[in-house]
Formats: C-alpha cells, structure tokens, sequence
C-alpha cells in the first residue's frame, strides 16, 4: 500500500457509514446544553451511521466524593433511558454503560503509557476542575486518556460532541497518531462533530458561564434540565438574564439575549437573522415567551418518554446488556490489536 492509501485508510476507514462514538457522564440530569450540542446530532444522523453511544460511568468516579455508590448505578440507567427518550433507537444503534465494557479501562492503561504528562496538564477542563483545590485524584489528569480509549477502541471516525469536547477529542486524534508512529498502524484518526448551531449553550442566570450540570445542582435558575417540570421550565426561563435595554435589536444583543436567540433558532431550525426579524423592536418577554414555548414542546415528550422508560428497569437493563455484548466484540477485536502491537497478552 503506499503511503497516502495508508493515510486514507486510518483518516476515513468507513467511507459509506462513518463510525460514531459519544458518550455522557452520568453526573446529573441533562441539560438543553447536553441536547443541543450533543444528543440531537446523535438522533439526526442515526440512519446514516454506524453508531456506539455509551454511558461513561467510570468517568464519575473521577470526583468520587461526589457521588455515592447508589445514586450513581441509578444515574448511570438514568441517562441511558435518557439517549432513548431522546430519540435513540437501540435496534439501530449500540447503546451501553462504559462499565460494562472492561477493554476501556484496560486499553486506557497502554494508552497512559504513551501519552506525555504534559499534553495531559495542557487541558483546560482539567485546568478548570482541579482549580483552587488542594488535593485531586490522579483520574481528573488522565481522564482524556480513558477517552481517548472510548474511542479509538471502535475504530470512530466522527464523534458528535459540544465544543467544549473539542480539544479532548484532538489531544484523542495526538493519542493515536503517537501510538501509531510507535508502534505501527493500530488506530483510525478520530475528528469532533460539532453541531452549527447550539455548540455552546450558557447559563440563562449568567450567560458568561457555560451551561454545566455541575452548576445547575446549586443554582436552579442556570440550566434548563431536559426533565424539568412546566412550572420550573418557566421560571428559570422568564427570569433568564438580559440587559436594560427594553426591547430586542439584534445589533446591540447582550450575551444573554443572543443565548436565548440562539436556543430559540436552534430549536425552530431557523437563522439567527430570521428570528431577529421577527422579534426586532419587541419586548424581551415576548422572546422568552417564545423560547419557553419551543423548550416545552421539545422536552415534554422526553419527559413523557423517560418516565415510561424507568417504570421498566427490567426492559432497559436487557437493552444495556445486549449493547455490552454488541460492544464488547468489537472492542476486544480492537484491543487485540493494541496488546499485540506493544507485546502483552499473547
Ligand atoms: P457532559 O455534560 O460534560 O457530560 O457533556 C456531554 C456532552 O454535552 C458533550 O458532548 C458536551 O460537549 C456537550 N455539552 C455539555 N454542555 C454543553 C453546553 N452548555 N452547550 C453545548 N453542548 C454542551
Ligand atoms: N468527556 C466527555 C464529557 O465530559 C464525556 C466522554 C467520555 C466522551 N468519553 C467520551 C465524549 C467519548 C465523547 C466520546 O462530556
């Protein structure tokens, strides 16, 4: 093979079906951020995709203090029954907890061993979490390396996430280049999917803060929750930041009002400029009242979905079984590879 075939091989190995792998940590309850950036793309594109969506439960543990054993298994079925009442199908897609899958963890410690520290301490999600505190856990450093096992374990092409994934997702793409200039050819270069509209959703109390489940648990009006009751929905939305301006124009938009324009066109699948005509000269109350509508219609059957699915644990936990099983053949196959290639397990 020459060189550039090679090349095309390990950029885009699934030229009819792109493969796809995302994942969720099972922190909280999701957010519109979560859906937006993340979750809508998943369903949009499920038919013209080989897809694997995961659960990343062992990524929880790495602020352990805050979460109890319990919770967290609950939290973890939680969120997959969340993927489905979002649109999922599991027939058509491999749906599973990264638990359940033990090749993640075990191709995660080779790839921490090829990983320099300093690409590791360069993350500025580590930078921002382990910030202003005394003591962390060594897995808040390595947590992209286990990532990065996520997925290059299953050969991913694209993996469809918000923007602020971005940057794990290329230090994912170094990972493997690295491995494969060591040791040969094993990996596929993965690329971040970013949607066009809705990639970065802020806090509706302080639209400089990114939309976060971590925030939500201490302030109720940052985030809308994709399980939020009708009456919260409209709290935190008609109380959402604007500014002292008494009506909308687009030109002048404060931060605030240009995230409420952007949920609103991200969720009616219109422009910026055609929601701005529409609410020029108007009162931002209108625009909120606008916004909470679209949010109601997109979230209340998900809720609807997500309750339906929970009075079944038994049902759901046959789905997740059956994902592990699916995953699992193809994540050995992989790791095969990667133990072979550095010498181990044979
Ligand atoms: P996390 O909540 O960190 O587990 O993120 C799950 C997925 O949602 C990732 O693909 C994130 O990039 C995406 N995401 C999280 N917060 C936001 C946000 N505020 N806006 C858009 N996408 C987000
Ligand atoms: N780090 C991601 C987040 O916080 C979650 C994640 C873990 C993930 N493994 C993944 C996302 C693999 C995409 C692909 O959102």
């Amino acid at each position: 093979m020459t060189d550039s075939a090679a090349a095309a091989l390990r950029e885009a190995p699934h030229v009819d079906r792109p493969r796809v792998l995302s994942g969720m940590q099972p922190t909280d309850a999701l957010h519109l951020g979560n859906y937006l950036g993340a979750l809508r793309q998943w369903v949009e594109r499920q038919d013209e995709r080989d897809a694997l969506f995961c659960v990343v439960d062992l990524h929880a543990l790495t602020v352990p203090e805050a979460v109890d054993p319990a919770t967290l298994r609950h939290r973890s079925r939680a969120v997959a029954a969340l993927y489905f009442a979002c649109g999922l199908d599991p027939e058509r897609n491999v749906v599973f907890l990264q638990s359940h899958v033990p090749e993640h963890a075990e191709c995660s410690w080779i790839l921490t061993c090829t990983t320099p520290l300093g690409w590791l301490y360069r993350m500025t999600q580590f930078k921002a979490k382990s910030e202003g505190r005394d003591s962390v856990g060594a897995g808040l450093l390595t947590y992209p390396v286990l990532q990065a096992a996520d997925i290059l374990l299953y050969d991913a092409d694209e993996v469809p996430v918000g923007e602020d994934q971005v940057q794990h997702v290329e230090l994912t793409r170094d990972i493997a280049m690295r491995f494969n200039h060591l040791f040969g050819d094993t990996f596929v270069l993965p690329r971040a999917v970013v949607p066009a509209a809705g990639a970065r959703i802020m806090g509706l109390d302080d639209p400089t803060e990114k939309m976060s489940k971590s925030i939500m648990v201490e302030r109720p009006g940052h985030g809308i929750g994709l399980l939020d009751p009708p009456d919260v929905l409209k709290k935190t939305i008609m109380s959402a930041v604007t500014d002292s301006q008494r009506e909308f124009r687009f030109e002048h938009a404060s931060p605030g009002v240009r995230n409420l324009l952007t949920i609103l066109a991200s969720l009616v699948g219109e422009s910026h400029e055609t929601i701005s005509e529409r609410f020029g000269g108007r009162g931002y109350g209108d625009l909120k009242k606008a916004v909470l509508e679209a949010v109601s219609e997109t979230v209340t059957p998900i809720r609807e979905r997500f309750e339906a699915l929970m009075d079944d644990p038994v049902e759901l936990d046959r789905i997740l079984e059956r994902g592990a099983a699916a995953a699992r053949e193809r994540a050995s196959a992989t790791l095969q590879r990667v133990k072979a290639a550095v010498g181990v397990g044979g």
